[in-house]
């Protein structure tokens, strides 16, 4: 679907997630790439979230991490790479900044996203509003925890990150969520829950064009 979306419209503009997830797929984008299947010349990217207090040089950012699973692999014009500055001196000043240039390169195409336990989407955690555009988000005690993985102790992940908000996200012109056997359990909740604010994902059933993929496992 990325490489559609990209072949079709070589100058697309991607919204882009991190995590454990879609490192499946940044591994086949670059393979593709490397193939001459699919070009990243064009592409404009925009990345979900980063972490508070983290600079695009420490290993734990966002920064860091899309830059060595995915565009340092890939030949997309690193101008076009733009991902929440998670050290900016004024965190509202540069989340209005980041929705700006949303809106300048013409809103985006194809938003690929992952799913947290407790149904948050970018970092929307559960009580979101919907119509949110990018802030600053305190993250929850569920997500600090299922994150803990990536640093060395769990004192040293970031309480508060920089977020697309729900609002950002549903104005994409298509969604992809993916979802793996670890999140079956959000993932039912979402087929048979109402829409509300505690499960942020369930905002996704008014898209008119999200797709789901979830990979259940044996
Ligand atoms: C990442 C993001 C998060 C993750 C979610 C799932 O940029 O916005 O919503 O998609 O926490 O993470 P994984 O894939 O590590 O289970």
């Amino acid at each position: 679907m990325i490489a559609k979306q990209i072949n079709e419209k070589p100058a697309s503009v991607l919204g882009l997630a991190t995590g454990s997830t879609p490192l499946g797929t940044y591994g086949k984008l670059v393979e593709m790439n490397k193939a001459g299947a699919v070009d990243f010349s064009h592409v404009v990217s925009f990345n979900l979230d980063e972490y508070c207090g983290l600079s695009r040089d420490n290993p734990q950012s966002y920064h860091y991490f899309m830059m060595k699973n995915l565009f340092s692999h890939i030949n997309i014009d690193k101008r076009n790479i733009n991902i929440p500055n998670g050290a900016a001196k004024n965190f509202d000043k540069e989340c209005k900044r980041y929705e700006k240039l949303i809106a300048d390169a013409g809103g985006i195409d194809l938003q690929l996203l992952g799913i947290g336990r407790n149904g948050h989407i970018g970092f929307n955690e559960p009580d979101t509003v919907f119509h949110n555009k990018t802030r600053k988000v305190e993250l929850t005690a569920d997500t600090i925890d299922a994150n803990k993985r990536f640093f060395e102790r769990e004192a040293d992940v970031p309480r508060q990150a920089l977020t697309m908000g729900i609002g950002t996200i549903m104005a994409a012109r298509k969604i992809m969520l993916l979802a793996g056997p670890d999140k079956r359990e959000i993932i039912d909740k979402l087929k048979t829950e109402v829409v509300s604010p505690q499960l942020p994902a369930s905002i996704l059933h008014y898209h008119p064009d999200c797709t789901i993929i979830f990979a259940k496992g044996k």
